[in-house]
């Protein structure tokens, strides 16, 4: 059984540190309850050092939204893998498309992705076609994003990942709407098989798959039934402490979702 993963990504907010740490601490407060699901906190880098004080020895990891695919040097605005290993964070989020958008290469990706597995932090990696196509050509798209993502990480380092689908058409305050679940079970079903073509059955099995983009209070049960998903990227929602420790209990509440057997 794959435990459930709840990954929130606040992008660039609250806009404030006093926010942050009130957003962080409210969140703690109702973790003990979290039980078994995995949930990670991605504040804004500048947030990772106080953050992280609050949620020590607490249930709650840490996560990052971005990293650099280089190790030290002249990299004006970065921080590498090994700063936000110091800093103890544990899930790094890469290649989201608000990155790829700022010209982010599916070769600088794959970088990015041995650079956080090499170090044995947790390594997102956020797939996911920007409009959809009636000749199905996304699944051509998606499966060269995998493919190169993937590129050159071994089979024992599959266990530091955990593949996000993230239909841009899907995200932010500008979707027009989320997935469907149904749509979503294809997708699902369709990344485990490019695993297996990688990896093989046992290792594929094992990997994470996720769901981001416009995921709520109302629709997150049904994704976890409907979508086969082992869990949720969570923008908007993660930034309401109420909203999200209570998606957390839908999911916990919901059971493990069934392998997809492809
Ligand atoms: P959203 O963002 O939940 O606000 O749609 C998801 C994401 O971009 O990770």
């Amino acid at each position: 059984m794959i435990q459930k993963i709840l990954i929130a990504n606040w992008k660039m907010n609250p806009s404030s540190l006093a926010q942050a740490k009130a957003l962080v601490t409210e969140i703690k407060k109702a973790s003990k309850v979290f039980g078994e699901s995995l949930v990670v906190i991605a504040p804004p880098t500048i947030y990772l050092g106080e953050v992280q004080k609050i949620i020590a020895k607490s249930k709650l990891l840490l996560g990052a939204q971005n990293v650099s695919a280089e190790k030290e040097g002249a990299q004006t605005g970065e921080t590498s893998a090994g700063m936000l290993k110091d800093a103890k964070v544990e899930y790094i989020i890469i290649g989201h498309s608000e990155r790829r958008a700022k010209g982010e290469s599916d070769e600088v990706i794959n970088r990015k992705v041995i650079a956080v597995t090499d170090l044995a932090m947790t390594a997102v990696l956020c797939i996911g076609e920007r409009i959809r196509d009636d000749e199905g050509q996304y699944f051509e798209f998606l499966h060269g994003q995998i493919k190169s993502g993937l590129k050159k990480l071994s089979p024992k380092m599959t266990k530091s990942l955990v593949i996000a689908y993230e239909p841009i058409w899907a995200i932010g305050k500008d979707a027009k709407r989320a997935v469907r679940k149904e749509e979503l079970h294809e997708m699902t079903i369709f990344i485990r098989k490019a695993l297996l073509e990688l990896y093989g059955k046992s290792l594929a099995y094992k990997i994470p798959v996720i769901y981001g983009g416009s995921v709520d209070l109302n629709n997150v049960g049904d994704f976890l039934h409907g979508g086969m998903v082992d869990g949720f990227l969570i923008g908007r929602a993660s930034l309401d402490a109420k909203v999200f420790t209570e998606m957390v209990a839908i999911t916990k509440s919901s059971g493990s979702p069934k392998i997809v057997k492809v």
